[in-house]
């Protein structure tokens, strides 16, 4: 589905990520499980990940949601939506965004969580965009926030170096300007997939019992093998695909982000679809795989970095649970 032409487009006006302060290092985790520093940054690319101790997703969305309004100067009161993409909200229901928006004082602002897991962010900027589209908005925050510690077994040495926390937002807003914004996007599900990463309890098809929680049942699993392979073959042909129908090809893409859950399947994509690793934002090695908040961090520290100018062309590319994937293109607007 692309852009309808005549509508005003979604540019980003403010991007901002917030990271827990304390690190956890490989050497670390060495300490914990039978792991070593070599395997975890062979296998991954992974270093170090935050962690965010004794609270809740929201509290670095709501960070996120206060740098925002600092960076572009505006009051809480004029947004108008609040849509977090997480797998790890603080409770079932209020949802996170709920949370958010009462403690900046959003008083204007509706609020919704949307679940896409690692594809969340691409989802939700795509979704978020065509409340702009449309003209019913005119200032979203969408953020990207996971506390993946909560629901990793820090004894699974399959998992628990794979993930950390942290959370990441943009601004979106109207521009009559047809040259910038978010222009075209391609999102899939194939829930056929679903088993290949998931969490098997907590929700109503297995509610929490002693036993459940003896077993497990709250903590993530995944067939890392399946999930590697079918990142790379899906990444790769989600941006040519959508590049091509914009008749557009690697070169003229300025910024590459993709979600980042493993060095190897970042550069394997990259390497697929013939983009060099300079146009690639990686930010894996220090925060490790932050699920929805993945590709906000790179984002905003890409920018920090001065490694994108207005009207270049940026393309976010994820998958994930569900299984979802998908990828979104922008001209920037900053
Ligand atoms: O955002 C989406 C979320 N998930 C992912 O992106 C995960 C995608 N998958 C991956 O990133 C990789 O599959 C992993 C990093 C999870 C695993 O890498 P791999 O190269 O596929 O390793 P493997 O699973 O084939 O395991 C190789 C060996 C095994 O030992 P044997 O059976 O060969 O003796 C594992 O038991 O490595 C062993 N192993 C470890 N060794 C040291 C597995 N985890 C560890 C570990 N430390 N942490």
């Amino acid at each position: 589905m692309s852009t309808r032409s005549g509508r005003c487009r979604a540019v980003v006006t403010a991007v901002d990520r917030y990271l827990p302060e304390r690190i956890l290092s490989n050497t670390d985790i060495e300490k914990i499980i039978d792991t070593s520093d070599e395997w975890i940054r062979d296998r991954t690319g992974i270093a170090e990940r935050r962690i965010l101790d004794d609270q809740p997703t929201s509290v670095m969305a709501i960070e996120v949601a206060n740098g925002l309004l600092k960076k572009r100067k505006i009051g809480a009161d004029e947004i108008d939506l609040i849509l977090i993409a997480t797998i790890t909200p603080d409770m079932f229901f209020p949802s996170t965004a709920c949370v958010v928006q009462d403690a900046i004082g959003a008083s204007k602002a509706w609020a919704f969580d949307l679940s896409a897991a690692c594809t969340g962010f691409v989802y939700a900027i795509v979704s978020a965009a065509q409340f702009i589209e449309t003209g019913a908005h005119s200032k979203i925050m969408v953020i990207g926030a996971d506390r993946m510690s909560s629901i990793v077994d820090p004894h699974d040495r399959a998992t628990c170096i794979l993930f950390g926390d942290g959370a990441g937002g943009v601004l979106l807003e109207p521009s009559e300007d047809e040259g910038l914004g978010l222009f075209d996007f391609e999102l899939h599900a194939d829930g056929s997939g679903g088993e290949d990463l998931f969490i098997k309890g907590g929700g109503s098809a297995n509610p929490p019992t002693h036993e459940s929680v003896d077993a497990g049942f709250h903590f993530m699993q995944q067939d890392g093998r399946v999930v590697c392979k079918f990142a790379v073959q899906k990444m790769a042909e989600v941006s040519l695909s959508l590049l091509h129908k914009n008749s557009l090809s690697v070169d003229d893409v300025d910024l590459y982000v993709p979600h980042q859950a493993n060095l190897r399947i970042i550069s394997a994509t990259a390497d697929r679809m013939g983009l060099s690793m300079d146009k690639v934002a990686v930010s894996i090695e220090k925060y490790a795989n932050t699920t929805a908040a993945t590709i906000p961090i790179a984002l905003s520290e890409a920018v920090e970095q001065g490694r994108v100018k207005r009207s270049d062309l940026v393309q976010l590319t994820a998958v994930g649970g569900g299984l979802t994937w998908g990828s979104a293109l922008l001209r920037w607007a900053m």
